[in-house]
């Protein structure tokens, strides 16, 4: 397929690339080529850079290369944007991620950095940012502005509304932005309402721009920038038509695209098997009707003309595929015994199974699955549900030290307030209370809120019918040391997690998080089980152990990505609901207000209603909700083809 055909559909040069890890190598590379250039041409390098998850990893580049001897002292830098107000000490700050992320393992001079400041007055703001434009003009522009894309299409904190020709500015933040900001904040109203950030315009006139997508989470945004029509209410769409302009996007983050989703409008595919199901139910979708109404001129009308002469008829093709479909439905995720199984996503034998489920966080696993963990135990298999970290930072105070009190209440009823449990639940106490807002928490304390998480897990699975005892914490220490964003795999973690899989030598295993964003709990782990996985080698369980991948939250799969679909009754979806609420810290954290937790069992539902929706739209039987799953072949993250 020519480069031209491929992008057709695209209004933004986009290169996909294997991992985040390779995007991320290539745009070190760039820039370190550039700064060589300009400095050998005695000039100095002037780089624009963004914050949040997605540069990190150019960022743990850029310091590995200067490690290696290579100079920054060369840099001028603008940060895109700065939240208002805030102080340049708060770790939530622009200025003090900028700081720990990069510039305090770079040599870049410090009068050689600017970040918007987030502390002025606010009478100060509009002359401070103009005097930002000012700086960046005096040096004689950006050489290269580094981006990543929010969910709501910003570039910097360009929300919706900005306007092509914004310049460095005082903005309202968009409610989803901060909603996506309040797990750092530790709730959503210690988010600031405002920020700083440099103007669309700004953004425009560096001489080359590169924006990053990551992960799953980013393709539909990331779609709907590169090949929608440019408008104000999806700001990073404003950057089409700029001349030196690039996207780089890891396989996840670009499977909207039309090129990803649908390249048999692109161009000529080769018609294997997977491609033939993803056609046909998209051609049934477009002609709206279901598969076994499809006409030849329904494929022949939409573009599908050359997968009729190789495999049609349509009759053929029809019954060909909506088979395909229906052998993905399945009551029996773990097989179904004594029963022929040519034709089931699932072995027969042997029966029971030993089914290990994976929850990267505690309630992953349920969101993803409740349904089909129900039925794996009403059927008999020996399930165990692992749940990989402790999901601790997730626990607002309050719940801390509700727990602490309930502790020390419990133990003046014994009279035994000085045993251990009441002495650490006073310590725990205390530490809590002397705890500023922004503090992390003491080993105490987060083994405080690991334990209610362990308690909240404990239950959920409990209401799926599997004994707690059958559930396992592995608190793995990448989570332990770290925080969100900035978590890095260990070899203690992979190891923790093969040592799990060659205790457990699981028939089938469920895990989350392959298309995950590389910084997110999920995909970490996914990266520990590849690795684990990796490294048991050729195993004989291994090799007759099924991996199937269940979905995270709001992303659910399109029916032809589907390698096995467990369908739910009424009852079995409200159960899993069940589940859901009991884990009752997941709530939002502003005291009035249930949402979060509401908003959760809501999108899973949704889901796994869409999913079932999806099916009975191809023709398929109508179900009150699917829970869907891929098949992993244990290389790479991609699924099995
Ligand atoms: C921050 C910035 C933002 C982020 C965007 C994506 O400086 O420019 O536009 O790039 O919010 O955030 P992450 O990378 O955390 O998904």
């Amino acid at each position: 397929m020519s480069h031209q055909e491929e992008s057709s559909y695209e209004r933004i040069s986009t290169r996909i690339v294997n991992s985040s890890a390779e995007g991320c190598r290539l745009v070190a590379n760039e820039i370190a080529e550039l700064v060589t250039k300009k400095r050998d041409e005695g000039q100095k390098t002037v780089l624009g850079l963004a914050t949040g998850s997605t540069p990190t990893g150019v960022y743990r580049e850029l310091i590995k290369l200067h490690r290696e001897g290579f100079s920054f002292a060369s840099l001028i830098t603008f940060n895109l944007d700065e939240y208002y107000p805030i102080s340049s000490t708060h770790p939530e700050s622009y200025y003090y991620f900028m700081r720990e992320q990069l510039f305090d393992h770079l040599d870049v001079p410090d009068e050689n950095i600017h970040i918007p400041d987030g502390s002025v007055d606010r009478a100060d703001v509009y002359s401070n940012c103009q005097a930002y434009e000012d700086k960046i003009n005096k040096v004689g522009g950006l050489d290269f502005q580094l981006l990543g894309i929010g969910r709501t299409g910003h570039i910097g904190f360009n929300e919706p509304g900005s306007g092509r020709d914004s310049r460095t500015r005082l903005v309202h933040l968009d409610s989803l932005t901060r909603k996506d900001a309040a797990r750092d904040f530790l709730g959503v109203e210690n988010v600031p309402r405002y920020a700083l950030t440099m103007g669309v315009g700004t953004i425009w006139d560096a001489r080359r721009i590169v924006l990053l997508a990551w992960g799953e989470a980013k393709a539909a945004v990331l779609a709907q920038a590169v090949q929608g029509e440019p408008i104000e209410t999806l700001p990073a769409s404003l950057l089409q038509g700029h001349p030196n302009l690039e996207v780089i996007a890891d396989e996840a983050a670009a499977c909207e695209l039309t090129r990803m989703k649908r390249p048999w409008l692109v161009g000529k595919v080769p018609w294997k098997p997977r491609m033939i199901r993803s056609a046909v139910s998209w051609l049934s979708n477009e002609a709206d009707k279901p598969i076994l109404k499809l006409l030849d001129e329904d494929y022949s009308e939409r573009g599908l003309a050359d997968l009729l002469t190789e495999h049609g008829p349509a009759y053929d093709l029809n019954i060909r595929v909506f088979n395909e479909v229906q052998h993905t439905l399945t009551g029996w995720p773990g097989g179904k015994p004594r029963a022929s199984d040519e034709h089931r996503p699932e072995r027969a034998e042997p029966h029971p199974k030993r089914s290990l489920i994976l929850a990267p966080e505690p309630l992953n696993d349920i969101i993803g699955m409740g349904g089909t963990l129900h039925r794996l135990i009403d059927q008999g298999h020996e399930v165990t549900v692992a749940c990989l970290t402790s999901g601790n930072l997730a626990v607002p105070d309050a719940d801390a030290s509700k727990a602490a009190e309930l502790v020390m209440d419990l133990a003046e009823l014994s009279k035994g307030d000085e045993t251990a449990e009441a002495l650490f639940a006073k310590r725990a106490l205390e530490e809590l209370h002397e705890k500023n807002d922004f503090a992390g928490d003491s080993e105490s304390i987060r083994c405080l809120k690991g334990l209610i998480r362990r308690g909240e897990a404990k239950m959920a699975c409990e209401v799926c019918g599997l004994p707690t005892a059958k559930v396992r914490f592995l608190d793995l220490p990448f989570y332990e040391k770290g925080k969100y964003r900035q978590f890095r795999l260990e070899d203690e973690d992979v190891q923790k997690v093969r040592g799990l899989l060659e205790e457990l030598k699981p028939h089938q295993l469920y895990c989350t998080g392959a298309q995950a964003e590389p910084s997110t709990v999920q995909a970490v782990c996914f990266e520990a089980l590849r690795r684990a996985w990796e490294a048991l080698g050729n195993a004989d369980w291994i090799n007759e152990c099924y991996v199937w991948l269940y979905r995270g939250v709001s992303q659910e799969w399109d029916a032809s990505e589907i390698d096995m679909a467990v369908p739910l009754s009424p009852a079995e979806l409200a159960n899993k609901i069940q589940g859901i609420y009991q884990h009752q810290t997941q709530r939002s954290q502003t005291p009035t207000s249930n949402r979060t937790l509401r908003d959760i069992w809501r999108q899973a539902e949704d889901c796994d209603q869409r999913v079932a929706e999806s099916y009975d739209r191809l023709g398929l039987a109508e179900y009150e909700a699917i829970e869907g799953f891929r098949r992993w072949n244990g290389v790479g993250t991609a699924p099995t083809e």
